[in-house]
């Protein structure tokens, strides 16, 4: 019997032993992966410094890209993810400020946290949807570049970024997605930007720097077949046809600051996608 229960014991504590080193095993692969640095192209684009091009970038920042929903409207950051044993993730405030990344960063280290999501030492960043922007023109990234450099200094004291051992298990496993800019290819050859027009093309670049797949899925199944009217008060004032007004869960306040133009352009695509 205590020969039974000794050996007992003995599986038990090589099965905690290993159930432990699997564990450990995946931490150490999910951390491994966020501290990656990976190799991007070095790019360039003109910052114009004109109050034209800054106020483009406030609105594809504000109504388009969605900047402004995790970094603050006045781009002053903010915790954007805070989980009891998952960790804390912070948008950095952006402005020239105390504790801002504005001074310290240069137009080509925004332009690569923009289009590719990596810092000047290679380290993806986490959640930023750069997958999403890597798209963008350089007209329009400049502009938006503009914007950051054009808005008041805001001084901050935010907590720091900080992902414990359950949210670099949970990463490593796949139920929790970290790195938009892992989905980047990075060298892929750049096409030349649709002219901003009331064109399908021109909507489905609007559609992707607003991110509408990441929420709808890549096809955007569901979203077509509505006739322009209804599409334009649903995206002015995320009330249906049926009169069933939408959460936000669908950021439509912001997409209603969209001109009529592109919310046009987007329909275009759209309907073009449904046929
Ligand atoms: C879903 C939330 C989210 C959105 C939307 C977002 N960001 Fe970020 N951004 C972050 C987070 C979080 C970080 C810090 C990530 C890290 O340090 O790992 C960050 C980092 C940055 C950085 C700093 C990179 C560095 O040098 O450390 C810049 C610049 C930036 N974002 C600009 C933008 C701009 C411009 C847009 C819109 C085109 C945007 N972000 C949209 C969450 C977001
Ligand atoms: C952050 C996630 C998210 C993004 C980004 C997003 N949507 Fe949505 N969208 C939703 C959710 C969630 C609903 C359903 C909300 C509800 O039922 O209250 C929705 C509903 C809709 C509907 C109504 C569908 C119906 O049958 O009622 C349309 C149309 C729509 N979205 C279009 C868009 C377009 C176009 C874009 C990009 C410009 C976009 N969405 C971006 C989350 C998103």
């Amino acid at each position: 019997m205590a020969a039974l229960f000794k050996l007992a014991l003995l599986v038990l504590v090589a099965v905690a032993l290993f159930g432990g080193l699997a564990v450990g095993g995946v931490y150490v692969l999910g951390d491994q992966r966020l501290n990656r640095r990976v190799a991007v192209p070095d790019e360039s684009v003109a910052v114009p410094m004109d109050l034209a091009s800054a106020h483009r970038g406030q609105h594809l920042a504000s109504a388009v890209a969605l900047c402004v929903d995790c970094h603050g409207p006045n781009l002053a950051g903010r915790v954007v993810f805070d989980q009891r044993g998952l960790g804390r993730i912070v948008a950095p405030n952006l402005t020239r400020g105390r504790g801002g990344i504005g001074a310290s960063d240069s137009d080509a280290d925004m332009l690569r946290a923009i289009r590719h999501g990596v810092d000047r030492t290679g380290r993806q960043l986490l959640i930023m949807p750069s997958d999403n922007y890597t798209r963008l023109s350089d007209a329009d990234v400049g502009a938006i570049i503009d914007y950051i450099r054009s808005v008041p200094s805001i001084d901050t004291s935010l907590p720091s970024t900080e992902i414990l051992a359950l949210g670099k298990i949970r990463f490593a496993t796949g139920q929790l997605a970290l790195l938009p800019s892992a989905n980047i290819d990075h060298f892929a050859p750049r096409l030349a930007p649709p002219a901003p027009a009331l064109t399908a093309d021109y909507g489905s670049y609007l559609a992707e720097i607003a991110g509408c797949a990441t929420c709808h899925g890549p096809g955007l199944s569901g979203l077509g077949g509505w006739s322009e009217a209804d599409f334009l008060r649903l995206m002015r004032t995320g009330t249906r046809p049926d009169g069933r007004v939408l959460s936000t869960s669908m950021p439509w306040p912001y997409f209603a600051q969209m001109s009529e133009d592109e919310l046009r352009a987007i329909w275009r695509y759209l309907d073009k996608l449904s046929r």
